[in-house]
């Protein structure tokens, strides 16, 4: 009944048991879940399943059989694919060609036959892609789509996908969630890893919750509630983060005036945006994915220039600053991309003093154990589950956005940018962010939030702006949100006149 069983695998990263007597199965045709907090050894046991690892005990067996799985290869020859949370693709070459890459034997690729192949299980599966695209053209969301079809033109029989929504906006989770299904129509499996409990209840048929490296249980989704679920993630039933109700200051800290940006493609991506931010402060910028989040974060810490506005900070007017003034002016960014906010070869100590490096200084020469103990104290503080020594690219994600947490928040920011800051964490990584960003605003902070997540807006902002199209298309304050109204305005279908604060 069982297409892959894992039994009693266990694997040691150092003191570290990141799978500890692991017994999990999968069954034909179904869609697993495969749910725990950030660190539990998810990604551990599937990179082991793909044979990118090595378990130190334990054994697989695949139909059947007594499997040896040393290498992806191995894996692939048994049905198996994985789609890892970083692409394998190359940008210059297009769709069908990556798609067949290191798997024909024929000397002469028939181009013109693989692109129908190609288009046709795309086709079949929904996921809509034109083969003969160059795959640097793409989006995110497009290039995960030639990652399965890749693992599809393998014949895999098992998909593994490790956090495939992370990367997603709403309307792509939906297309995959269409693909998932039609998957399972065709007899595959799949294993999907997420963090999002609402997800695990829309798509997966069973789920298997780890702890600590540890199977706390599989059980059948339809017969579960998210609650809990999230009792046997973290073995305790109440989340959520509490919020002080005290007064916003007046004092405003971060101002943009009619702030116009252009995007990569040299098209408008913010028009005319004035928004201001006060001390004290959580402003949450409302809105789905792409309607000019990213830039609007890039420009409000010197990495993109604005084409018209300005920006001040405490008074000073910062427009066109470069990213190194804006970290002197007190602004604090927490990176969308957590990868691209650390050097993973650097070791969490280097990474936690980067950007300030010329404090550990002492007569031109770095003082380490400066560095060490630094890193010691904020490892302490902001409770980050590794130590100064370890390298960061082994930090799970949900540690690695602690540690830039860490190192921005430490600073004490007098304003804290901070967009899709939970993107990717689980439930518990997820509460002590936001707990984080509510301590920066009793600290006396303004604090933008941006977030597609309308229930971590409404948790933590003291006003809501929603961006549609690059234009602010209302601002009001979090206690006269109603839900459907800001659905509404982020589809555009209606525009706040009323409530708008002017100016602000
Ligand atoms: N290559 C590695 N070297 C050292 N330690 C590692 C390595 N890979 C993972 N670990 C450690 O093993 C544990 C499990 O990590 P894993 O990445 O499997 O967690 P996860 O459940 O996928 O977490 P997340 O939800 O954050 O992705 C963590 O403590 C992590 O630091
Ligand atoms: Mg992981």
């Amino acid at each position: 009944m069982h297409i892959v069983e894992m039994q009693d695998i266990t694997k040691r990263f150092g003191p570290v048991i990141a799978n500890d007597g692991i017994v999990f199965g999968l069954r034909w045709g179904e869609i697993h879940a495969l749910l725990g907090e950030n660190g539990a050894g998810k990604t551990t046991l599937m990179r082991i399943l793909y044979g990118l690892y090595r378990a130190d005990d334990g054994e697989i067996w695949v139909e059947g059989q007594l499997a040896r799985i040393a290498s992806p290869k191995d894996a692939i020859e048994l049905g198996i694919g994985m789609v890892t949370q970083h692409f394998a693709l190359v940008p210059p070459l297009s769709v069908a060609e990556n798609v067949v890459l290191g798997f024909t034997d024929s000397f002469r690729l028939d181009m013109a036959s693989i692109e129908q192949r190609v288009a046709e299980s795309a086709a079949r599966f929904g996921l809509e892609i034109s083969p003969a695209t160059q795959v640097r053209h793409l989006s995110v969301g497009q290039k995960q789509r030639v990652e399965i079809l890749k693992a599809l033109y393998r014949e895999a029989r098992v998909l593994i996908l490790d956090e495939p929504t992370a990367v997603l906006i709403p309307q792509e989770v939906e297309a995959l969630f269409h693909t998932l299904e039609r998957l399972r129509e065709s007899g595959l499996s799949v294993i999907f890893i997420t963090h999002k409990l609402d997800e695990v209840m829309a798509i997966s048929d069973r789920v298997t919750v780890l702890r600590d490296g540890k199977v706390i249980g599989t059980v059948n989704t339809s017969e579960t509630t998210k609650r809990e679920l999230a009792r046997m993630m973290v073995g305790r039933e109440t989340f959520g983060v509490c919020r002080e109700e005290e007064q916003t200051g007046i004092e405003p800290i971060l101002q943009i005036e009619g702030l116009c940006v252009t995007n990569d493609q040299g098209l408008p991506a913010l028009k005319e945006v004035t928004l201001t931010v006060h001390a004290r402060e959580i402003l949450g910028i409302a809105g789905v994915g792409g309607n000019g989040q990213k830039e609007l974060a890039e420009t409000l810490c010197g990495v993109r220039r604005p084409s018209g506005g300005r920006v001040l900070v405490g008074g000073q007017d910062m427009t066109g600053a470069i990213p190194a003034e804006f970290t002197a002016a007190g602004v604090g960014r927490i990176p969308e991309d957590r990868h691209t906010g650390v050097v993973g070869e650097l070791s969490v100590a280097e990474n936690l003093a980067l950007e300030h490096l010329r404090e550990f200084a002492r007569g031109g020469v770095l003082d380490r154990q400066a560095i060490q103990r630094h890193a010691q104290e904020l490892i302490q503080q902001f409770q980050i589950k590794a130590r100064p020594t370890d390298r960061t690219r082994t930090l799970s994600g949900g540690n690695l956005q602690k540690l830039i947490l860490a190192r921005v928040l430490s600073r004490q920011p007098r304003t804290v940018i901070a967009p899709q800051p939970t993107r990717g964490l689980d439930v518990g990584a997820t509460e002590y962010v936001r707990n984080q960003l509510l301590q920066q605003r009793a600290r006396g902070a303004a604090v933008l939030l941006i977030s597609e997540d309308l229930d971590e807006i409404l948790a933590l902002a003291d006003r809501i702006a929603v961006i549609y199209e690059g234009e602010i298309v209302g601002v009001l304050p979090a206690c006269d949100a109603d839900i459907e109204q800001l659905g509404l305005m982020m589809s555009g279908a209606v525009k706040e006149r009323q409530g708008v604060i002017p100016g602000a």
